[in-house]
């Protein structure tokens, strides 16, 4: 199919470090390219990128550092958003989903999806840090990984084998924060009912882009859809990140889940681009295309375009390219064990050269 215009999107990365050359690898250069040879054969094109400011990572390097949340992300922001700039990443808009019209959208976003009564509303128990007073939501908890045994899962991910879980399905879970043992304790929370979406996500993924999705994509969401899938919290008990919208009981104090309002700052992002961002996201005739890293996979081929499809309005991904990880000398390049060639000092050592 011909398409009229193209919305090229690229993983926001967690402004709680700056970028490395595993970034640019996997995500940014290959986008690069794909929006430059879209300009070169005068397509309609839209470059989105941004910086992912919630969730958290972030929380956690400020309390490292003894700084608060927000001083963290506009320190890296900044030098992502410049590094970026310096080696020449081809964006239309670099923004940042600290910004209103981002926390707005978000809000907006999950309010139709409320009102559409598209969420299961329900206590559960979560885990909770006694010493700190805290709920442990995704990185703040870790243990075993049932699925492949890796010890240092999170409580949303496991990123040894790239399964997204719930905090509860880890074995011997511990507080990130104090290293205890953590109790659960009762709260409300929304969750998307994925499983209502299986017969979609078949559908969509498993007949329609079998032949056109790289097989590393196809085969995780085969996986994962294989496995069946559970309806999942995306609010979250964190004083961080788009709080829920005052209109709905309870909601004092809860924030969305990372994973549901960062996609949405594609959208954000279009929206402070453009007045015209409706034509990038809701007409038929656009192709939109993620560039992601593999640990993404799950937030864009599943939950995304369920949220997208629950809402109703928006189009779909076409596609969605995710790569394998670059290592550096044969290990994994890691940002928190400091194993990276970071992209701002490869810039000071190698520009103008
Ligand atoms: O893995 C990461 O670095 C995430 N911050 C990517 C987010 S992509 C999008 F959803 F915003
Ligand atoms: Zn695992």
């Amino acid at each position: 199919m011909e398409f009229k215009r193209y919305t090229v999107t690229s993983a926001l990365p967690y402004a709680n470090g700056p970028v490395h050359i595993g970034h640019l690898a996997g995500v940014y250069i290959p986008a690069d390219i794909y929006a430059r040879y879209l300009r070169s054969r005068d397509k309609d094109v839209v470059f989105i990128g941004g910086s992912d400011e919630h969730g958290v990572p972030i929380t956690i390097k400020a309390r490292q550092q003894g700084v608060s949340p927000q001083e963290i992300v506009d320190k890296y922001h900044t030098m992502i958003k410049q590094s970026f700039e310096e080696f020449g990443i081809s964006f239309d808009i670099y923004s940042r989903t600290s910004n209103k019209v981002h926390h707005d959208t978000a809000k907006e976003f999950f309010l139709n999806l409320y009102k559409k009564g598209e969420f299961i509303e329900k206590n559960s128990f979560q885990y909770y840090d006694e010493t700190h007073q805290q709920f442990l939501a995704d990185r703040y908890i870790t243990g075993t990984c049932p699925h492949c045994g890796n010890d240092n899962a999170y409580g949303d991910q496991c990123e040894k084998c790239g399964t997204s879980l719930n905090a509860t399905d880890l074995i011997n879970p511990r507080s990130a924060i104090s290293g205890n043992t953590p109790v659960l304790k009762e709260t409300k929370h929304w969750f998307l009912p994925l499983n209502n979406y299986e017969e979609f996500l078949k559908e969509w993924i498993l007949v329609n882009h079998k032949d056109d999705w790289k097989t590393n994509v196809y085969g995780q969401c085969k996986s994962w859809i294989d496995q069946g899938l559970q309806p999942r919290a995306v609010t979250r008990d964190l004083d961080w990140g788009v709080k829920l919208p005052e209109e709905i009981k309870d909601s004092n104090g809860k924030v969305l889940y990372v994973w549901f309002d960062a996609p949405i700052g594609y959208i954000s992002a279009t929206k402070e681009l453009t007045t015209e961002w409706e034509k990038y996201w809701k007409d038929k005739e656009t192709k939109l295309v993620h560039f992601i890293g593999k640990d993404n996979i799950v937030f864009h081929c599943i939950i995304f375009p369920v949220m997208l499809k629950a809402e109703g309005s928006f189009i779909l991904p076409d596609n969605v390219p995710a790569n394998e990880f670059l290592n550096l000398e044969g290990d994994k390049i890691s940002t928190s064990r400091n194993w990276a060639v970071w992209l701002h000092e490869y810039l000071i050592e190698f520009k103008n050269k």
